[in-house]
Order: C-alpha cells, then sequence, then structure tokens
C-alpha cells in the first residue's frame, strides 16, 4: 500500500508545513508588527487555533482513508453525498502552487546570482529585484518550469517513494543548513540584540490588524485550509496516534519559524539595517547584508536561498497531493493522468501570475486594480483557506457524532485534551476565522 510510515508522515507534514512561511514571510511580519508581542499572539494562534484546525483535518483524514470529498462523507453523521462539496478546497492548493512556484523561481535566481555577485547597496538590491520580476521573463519562465516540472516528478512517483522520500532527504538537509547559521549567528554580537527584539513583549504595539496577521500567518505556516494536512494524514496508517503527530508537526513548524526569524534578525542588526523592510527583508536587505562578509557572504547566502528551496520545495509538492488524490479516487483515473491535469493547470496558472507582474504584460493583466498573481493570492489564502477552515469546523462540530470523535482522540490523548479540542472546533475558532475572513474582505 502507498502508505506513509509515522516518521515519514511527521517529516511530510512538517515538510509541508515548513517552508517560504516560516522563513520569509515569519520574519518579515514579525519585524512588521515589533517583534515579541507578536510573536507571544502567534505562538496563541498556533496552540489555540491552528492546532485544532490541524486535529480536526487529521481525524477527518485519517478516518476516511481517501481524498477530501469523500473523507467528509464517510465521517458524517449523515453520510450525506453533498459533502463532496468539500472537494472545493483542493483547488487552493493548486491556486497557491501556482505562485509559489514563481516566487521558488525568484529564489533559485537568488541562488544562482550569489555564486557570482551580491549587491552592495540597497538601491542596487531593490532594482536587481524589481528587475528580475518585472523584466526577466525568459529567466522567469526557465525558472518556473525547473520547479514546477520538479514538483511533477516527486508526485509522480507517489506517497512512499516521492513525497516520503524527498522529505526524508531535504529536510533533514534543511535542519542541518538551519543549523548551521545558527551557530554562525550565535558567534555574532547582535544576537542577543535578536533575541531581545524577538522575546521582549512591548504590546502596545499589538492592534487587531497584528492580531489577523498572527492568526492568517498561524492558518498559512501549518498548511492548513487547502486539505493538504486531511490527504497527508488519509495516507497515516489507521492505528497512528494523530494526535501525538500533529503536536510534532506544530512543534517542528514553530521552531523553525522562531530560529529563522533568530537567525535573520541577527544578520539584520549586525549590519544596523531595517526590521521592518516587508517582503523585500530576503529578497533585498539580506543581499546586501551578504556582500559585506566577502567570501563567506557568498557562502551564507548560498546556503540560506538553498535551505529556503529546499524549504519550498517539500511545501509544494504537499499543495498538489489533495488535488490529485481527489481524482484519483473521485474520477477513478491514474495518478499519471491525475499529475498531468494537476500539474498542467498549475504550470499554466504559474505563468498567468508570472507575466502579471512583468512590464510587458502586467496591464493586461490586472483585473479591477489588482494583477494576476495578487489575485490568486486574495483567493486562496485569503478566502478559499479561511473558507474551508470554517466549513471544517462547523462540520466537525455539528455534523459528525461526538462519540466517533471522541472514541478516536480517547484512543490517544486525555479525555480533557478531548473536551477543550471539542469546545474550540465548535465555538471560539469558527468565530475566530469568520473575523478573519471578514477582515480579509474588507467587511471589518
Ligand atoms: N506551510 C507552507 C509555508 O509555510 O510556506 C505553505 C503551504 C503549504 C500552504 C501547503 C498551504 C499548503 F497546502
Amino acid at each position: 500500500m502507498n502508505k506513509f510510515s509515522r516518521i515519514g508522515f511527521i517529516l511530510a507534514a512538517a515538510g509541508s508545513a515548513v517552508g517560504l512561511g516560516n522563513i520569509w514571510r515569519f520574519p518579515y511580519i514579525t519585524g512588521e508588527y515589533g517583534g515579541g508581542a507578536f510573536i507571544i499572539v502567534y505562538l496563541l494562534a498556533i496552540l489555540f487555533i491552528g492546532l485544532t484546525v490541524f486535529l480536526a483535518e487529521a481525524v477527518i483524514g485519517q478516518n476516511g482513508q481517501s481524498d477530501v470529498s469523500t473523507s467528509f462523507i464517510s465521517l458524517s453523521k449523515s453520510k450525506n453525498e453533498n459533502w463532496k462539496f468539500a472537494g472545493f478546497m483542493v483547488a487552493a492548493g493548486l491556486i497557491i502552487l501556482s505562485f509559489y512556484s514563481v516566487v521558488l523561481g525568484w529564489i533559485l535566481d537568488y541562488v544562482i546570482t550569489s555564486f557570482s555577485s551580491l549587491p552592495t547597496e540597497a538601491s542596487v538590491a531593490g532594482a536587481n529585484f524589481e528587475k528580475l520580476i518585472s523584466d526577466d521573463i525568459g529567466s522567469l519562465l526557465v525558472y518556473h518550469t525547473l520547479i514546477a516540472g520538479t514538483v511533477i516528478f516527486i508526485v509522480l512517483k507517489g506517497i512512499k517513494e516521492g513525497i516520503e522520500k524527498i522529505n526524508l532527504i531535504l529536510m533533514p538537509l534543511l535542519g542541518l543548513i538551519l543549523f548551521g547559521l545558527l551557530i554562525y549567528a550565535l558567534s555574532l554580537d547582535s544576537f542577543s540584540q535578536a533575541v531581545s527584539f524577538m522575546f521582549t513583549p512591548d504590546f502596545s504595539k499589538i492592534d487587531s490588524h497584528a492580531l489577523l496577521a498572527a492568526l492568517g500567518q498561524a492558518f498559512f505556516t501549518l498548511s492548513l485550509g487547502v486539505g493538504t494536512i486531511l490527504t497527508y494524514s488519509a495516507s497515516l496508517p489507521k492505528e497512528a496516534n494523530f494526535v501525538k503527530s500533529s503536536v510534532m508537526v506544530a512543534i517542528v513548524d514553530t521552531s523553525i519559524a522562531l530560529i529563522a526569524g533568530l537567525i535573520i534578525f541577527t544578520f539584520l542588526f549586525t549590519a544596523g539595517a531595517e526590521s521592518a523592510a516587508g517582503p523585500g527583508l530576503v529578497f533585498i536587505s539580506l543581499p546586501v547584508i551578504f556582500s559585506g562578509w566577502g567570501v563567506l557572504g557568498h557562502v551564507i547566502a548560498i546556503s540560506f536561498f538553498v535551505a529556503l528551496v529546499f524549504a519550498g520545495i517539500t511545501s509544494a509538492v504537499s499543495m498538489i497531493e489533495p488535488a490529485l488524490r481527489f481524482f484519483i479516487e473521485r474520477f477513478n483515473i491514474s495518478r499519471r493522468s491525475a499529475t498531468i491535469i494537476c500539474g498542467g493547470t498549475f504550470y499554466v496558472l504559474g505563468i498567468v501570475a508570472l507575466l502579471s507582474m512583468s512590464k510587458s504584460f502586467g496591464a493586461e493583466l490586472t483585473f479591477f486594480g489588482k494583477n494576476a498573481f495578487d489575485i490568486m493570492d486574495f483567493m486562496s489564502s485569503s478566502l478559499m483557506m479561511p473558507i474551508a477552515a470554517i466549513m471544517i469546523c462547523i462540520f466537525l462540530g455539528y455534523f459528525v457524532d461526538k462519540k466517533v470523535l471522541e472514541e478516536k482522540f480517547t484512543t490517544h490523548t486525555s479525555q480533557t485534551i478531548f473536551n477543550i479540542w471539542y469546545f474550540l472546533i465548535r465555538y471560539l475558532v469558527p468565530v475566530a476565522i469568520i473575523v478573519l475572513l471578514l477582515n480579509k474582505l474588507g467587511a471589518i
């Protein structure tokens, strides 16, 4: 059977969770919201909301041992076929993958250019980055094709030989690179400054925007609302302890985000650079810092961007898997055919996303004031993921037999943990996500 081993599942789910969200996005939003207090809010969001939804996806998947739609139907009290519409969430993964592959392409460019040159000034670094994403269509197409090809190659091989194997290789390598970078950061004077920036809370910096950013980040980083965790858990042997595995994944994911933050802030403070530089933090601020460190700077730059590529690839394969499983099970087609359909879709959408950021085609691919790249990001991360998450909560809280869930949880954990989880999934989490969704829609 094409199933994960327990460690394979933990590594693959951690591989999905640990991605650009941890190493690129987490540090820059932490920087924007002022550090320590934001991190406390983020940790609470992971613990009470992210982990709750993670366990929810895991229990649906492990029980169903099938695709998103079939797993929903089989766990529902009524066995109502309409639960098949829950399968819409697998489309979100394909949309995210489209632009995620483009961003991974930018990083590939950084790996390559880091061998030869690094910009010595922020203005040059900014101009280089701008030129890459808006002017250099040829290179971007090559990079996107390389990334898409790699993802397709891996998933074609299946769960065990493809996904589990790549995670068994890349995750330890990623850990090793980050460990090396952390040791280097520890040797720098600014390390203590980074620690105090990240762990000394100043709650005056926390407003409703920060709360919602923390919640959104908790969702994205744990790969929730796309059916990824559900689909991976469907390949987890039925007797495996899904509670323990889920907690481990959340711990690994959070630790890596914090370590990435410590490394990046140490580097920034060493150079006296700005911590609130936004999305350009990694693409613009860091290369300038590395350029001041001579040969060592090149080595660090290459290691850092390679780590990002590794983290991104293991996330990318997890975004397509829910759609593959959906097509395989619901339409009874081969993995190969499903991969051609889903791979082709995200590849083409990625090209649209890529062109929409360019000078030459940007105008044609801009609708209602947003380019196609931003529209895909908005549709998936701001609309589909929260809607799917709300649906998951309402499904488990109100349309599944409580006794069935209780039995699944208490086989592996205490009654108290189950009671807390059940309360959160019925009341607190759906309300929190509805608030997040309304905010994204500009309604509040
Ligand atoms: N968790 C990934 C990250 O932090 O980069 C992003 C992600 C992966 C989102 C898989 C959604 C998904 F299904």
